[in-house]
């Protein structure tokens, strides 16, 4: 079988620039499962259906028009790649990732998400619900504090507005509602390997899962 490294961490943390390096250096595909909840998100943003519908909610995504193309993520032909991004499909990707009927109607998707030579699933449960049965389990994680101030450095690098208080409060919201979840909540599964890159760079946490991957 075709080797499946499964990343799953809060919010923040850096798994997403460490899955796409590891993929990169692997030759491996990446599968970014968080930006299939954000597309739910804003295609319910856009069609106006209500974020508590479930019922409505898993018909978006069960027939979701969404694809990815290299670093280009599309949507009905669309490039939504910024738009997923905005803090309005954050907060909805949160809330849609809630509901059981959702994250089912996307199970299969990622399932058969192409696998090349291999792939690297990046997420809150690619270890425990969508790949359990991956050779290499890391949950990627950093204190809110180390989380914070990365996504503050990103935001004044992009000439963006940024409060340090907020962000650590915003992180905060967001770590309790994933973890508190009752389907699928954020935390270490027992067969996955710690990797806290608090005081680590991206380039030592690349390599703590290059060096798991190879073991
Ligand atoms: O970049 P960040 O970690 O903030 O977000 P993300 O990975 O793009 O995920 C957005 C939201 O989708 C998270 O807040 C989770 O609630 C949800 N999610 C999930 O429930 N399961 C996944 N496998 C991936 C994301």
């Amino acid at each position: 079988p075709v080797p499946v490294l499964a990343i799953d961490g809060p919010s923040a943390s850096g798994k997403g620039t460490v899955a796409a390096r590891v993929a990169a250096a692997l030759g491996f595909d990446h599968l970014d499962s968080g930006a299939l909840y954000r597309i739910v998100a804003l295609a319910a943003l856009e069609k106006g259906v209500a974020l508590d519908d479930e019922a409505a909610l898993a018909g978006l995504a069960a027939a979701l028009p969404a694809r990815f193309e290299g670093d280009k993520v599309l949507l009905d032909g669309r490039d939504v790649s910024d738009a997923i991004r905005s803090e309005a499909c954050s907060v909805g990707a949160s809330r849609v990732a809630a509901l059981p009927a959702v994250r089912e109607a996307l199970f299969w998707r990622q399932r058969a998400y192409r696998r090349g030579p291999g792939l690297v699933g990046e997420g809150r449960d690619m270890g425990s619900v969508i790949f359990p049965d991956a050779q290499v389990k890391i949950f990627l994680t950093a204190s809110a504090e180390a989380r914070a101030d990365r996504r503050y450095k990103q935001l004044i690098d992009k000439g963006m507005p940024a409060n340090m208080d907020d962000l650590l409060r915003d992180l905060r919201e967001r770590d309790e509602r994933d973890s508190r979840r009752a389907v699928a909540p954020l935390r270490k599964e027992d067969d996955a390997a710690l990797l806290d890159t608090s005081d680590m760079t991206v380039g030592q946490a690349v390599d703590f899962v290059m060096a798991e991957a190879a073991a």
